[in-house]
This record gives structure tokens, C-alpha cells and sequence, in this order.
């Protein structure tokens, strides 16, 4: 009887391909530290990975309190962040404090200006309970306990594909890295959920790629400029770097953006802030926009969605990833501290390459 050659299945090489590899580890580069030895799981194939908090396979555990403070530990964790888009920790006990000093230091370390501190939101009173630095992140107010959110009884609820959006993109210098813990939990509910930038990326056609790179967008935060209108106050300014003043929170960034850490492009427009696309006419604009918003929303095959328990914490980059908050609890609370740090003038480096290009050339080195 012939012996039935057992060939690999193909499914499993891409997927392999595509999920628990860094580039960097993968080309056998300066990998400073290995955080892929320690319990983890990567949570869909392209974005969101997350340490145990108990480890069911063997490998040491690894929490945030072994990696603060540690230069070797903390820049593996940046670049994982950035490769994987969004890195979950369950047993992570950090106060708002550290918050901000870790997502300060995945920026530094992986090389940004040194005129990028950690952003200060626009909407943030001064004397603010918890710094300039620490967002407040709550389902009954905006940032601040002085601005009252709308009320969310179901009947007003958005359309929650309306929520999709990266953190502060009205800035001429955006974010980097953000970290958030939810600290009061609801019962059940107020999921988070992220999308990957360089998925959104990697399923245009090459005829969408290259008419996307030749353009730019205006991102505007005029919900923030509204709320102020209406309860009499100013925007704070600067807000973390010389580059992010005015009252006008409006910035001009490319539609295809390279990430500087894994030298990926990413899709760089959302549904929150990105309101028109230069280089077209209003309608085309509208109607690409609307396209686009939709290839991320509608596209659940690119996003991880998380369930927050007592002491999680998520760090994602803000560069290559879309989140979506969920607005689904009635008269539950839910509070958490969020810390944005700022990065670089977003840029496309035409050398760049795509993250599915980088890992089959990396997996055939
Ligand atoms: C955010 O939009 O930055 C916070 C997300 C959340 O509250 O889940």
C-alpha cells in the first residue's frame, strides 16, 4: 500500500505565517527580549495579542510589573504593540501614574522626538483629578467631569459604526502609543474592540493602494470644539508638543501612512475625526470616505474585541489601529484612565512595504 505523503496544510502555513511571528525574530535581527516566550495567545490572525494571567501551557507568566522600568523589556513591548496592534495584560496591576510613564516610554524607545511628550486633551480642566496627563474615560462624562455626555437611554444610541476612530488624529502630531485600564466595571458589557490598520491596508486591490497614496485627508475634532462652544471654555493648549496648539484641532495627514517601528503602511483615515479627502471633489470624497469607513466597521475579520476584568489593561498603537468603545450599558457605570502619548508627523515613505509582504518575506529568508 502506498504510504500517503502527509502534505502541509496550506491554510495552517498562512495562518502560521501570519500570526505568532515578529519580523524581527523572524530575520533573526536584534531581538533584545523574547516576550513570545511567556504565556501568551495571539487573539485573531492579524491583531490582538495577550498575556495569561495563569499560564496553561508550561511558559512562565509575564506581567506588566516584570517589563515597568526595564529598557530591554519595555522596547520588546513597544515593538510587539506595533507589530501586533494592540497587546493585552489581564493581571495587570498599574496605577494611572505608571499609565503614563510606560506609554512615554515605548515612544522614546522606539525613537521619537524628543518634542513629543504625552498628549494633554483638549477637553481636560486644569486641576484635573488625575494630571493633565490621564484621560478620564467614562460612559456619564467626556474626559472631565465638567462635560456631561448626552444621554444614552437605547432608543438615543448611535449607530455604533460611528464610533470607529484612532486617538487625537486632529493633531498635527498624533499619538503613538495609548494604554487604557477600566477601573470601575460594569456588570456585563462596555467591550472594547480594535481593528488593524495594516489589514485595512493589505485587503485594498493595487489599483485602491496606489490612488490612496497620493492623497491626504483633513481630520477635525469638531465634536471637542463643539462641547467647549457650548459650556464656555477654551481648549487646552499646547497639548503635549509645540506642533499641537490653535482651537481649531484640524490637521492635515496622508491616507497611507508608514508605521516607523515595523516600517509597515497602514490605512490612516476614520469615521471620528477624518472629514474630507483632499484632493477629490466633495462627492468623490464623501463617497470614498464612506467606503473606507465601512472596509474597517463592517470587516470584523480584522478586529479583536475585548472583554475587560478587574486589573486588564490594554496598550495599543495608535498609528496602525482603529478602536471602538461600546456604548451598551444602561444605567451601569464603567470608568477607566487612558494615557495618549504623541509621536511623529505622520508620514508615507514610499520604500515602505505592507505587513503581509514583510511577513512572507520574512518566513522565506
Ligand atoms: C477610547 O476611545 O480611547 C476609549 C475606548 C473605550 O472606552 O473602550
Amino acid at each position: 500500500m502506498p504510504i500517503a505523503v502527509q502534505e502541509q496544510n496550506p491554510i495552517e502555513t498562512i495562518k502560521a505565517a501570519l500570526t505568532n511571528v515578529s519580523v524581527s525574530e523572524a530575520k533573526g535581527q536584534d531581538t533584545p527580549f523574547d516576550l513570545r516566550s511567556y504565556s501568551h495567545f495571539d487573539a485573531t490572525p492579524s491583531i490582538g495579542t495577550e498575556f495569561r494571567a495563569y499560564s496553561p501551557d508550561g511558559k512562565p507568566t509575564l506581567s506588566i510589573r516584570d517589563i515597568l522600568g526595564n529598557e530591554q523589556k519595555e522596547k520588546a513591548l513597544g515593538r510587539l504593540v506595533s507589530e501586533r496592534g494592540v497587546v493585552f495584560f489581564r493581571d495587570a496591576v498599574i496605577s494611572p501614574n505608571e499609565q503614563t510613564k510606560l506609554v512615554e516610554s515605548l515612544g522614546k524607545l522606539g525613537g521619537k522626538s524628543s518634542t513629543s511628550g504625552l498628549h494633554v486633551h483638549p477637553l481636560t480642566m486644569g486641576g484635573s483629578e488625575f494630571g493633565d496627563e490621564v484621560s478620564m474615560i467614562s460612559n456619564k462624562y467626556v474626559f472631565d467631569k465638567t462635560f456631561k455626555r448626552d444621554d444614552f437611554t437605547v432608543i438615543k444610541r448611535k449607530f455604533h459604526a460611528n464610533l470607529w476612530h484612532s486617538d487625537i488624529t486632529f493633531e498635527p502630531v498624533p499619538s503613538d502609543y495609548a494604554t487604557l485600564q477600566i477601573r470601575k466595571l460594569p456588570q456585563v458589557g462596555g467591550d472594547t474592540l480594535w481593528a488593524s490598520a495594516y489589514e485595512a491596508y493589505d485587503r485594498l486591490s493595487p489599483v485602491y493602494k496606489s490612488l490612496l497614496e497620493g492623497l491626504t485627508a483633513t481630520h477635525v475634532g469638531q465634536g471637542f470644539v463643539d462641547i467647549a462652544k457650548r459650556q464656555g471654555t477654551t481648549l487646552r493648549e499646547p497639548r503635549g508638543s509645540p506642533e499641537n496648539v490653535g482651537q481649531s484641532l484640524s490637521a492635515v495627514h496622508p491616507v497611507i501612512r508608514t508605521n516607523p517601528v515595523t516600517g509597515w503602511k497602514g490605512l490612516f483615515v476614520n469615521r471620528g475625526f477624518t472629514k474630507r479627502i483632499n484632493e477629490l471633489t466633495q462627492h468623490e470624497s464623501d463617497n470614498l470616505l464612506n467606503f473606507l469607513f465601512e472596509h474597517i466597521s463592517a470587516n470584523h475579520d480584522l478586529q479583536v474585541r475585548f472583554r475587560w476584568e478587574e486589573n486588564s489593561l490594554a496598550i495599543w498603537d495608535n498609528r496602525s489601529t482603529f478602536h471602538s468603545a461600546t456604548e451598551d450599558l444602561d444605567d451601569d457605570e464603567r470608568v477607566g484612565t487612558r494615557s495618549v502619548s504623541l509621536g511623529e508627523r505622520p508620514y508615507l515613505d514610499p520604500k515602505s512595504t505592507s505587513r503581509r509582504e514583510a511577513l512572507s518575506k520574512a518566513r522565506s529568508q
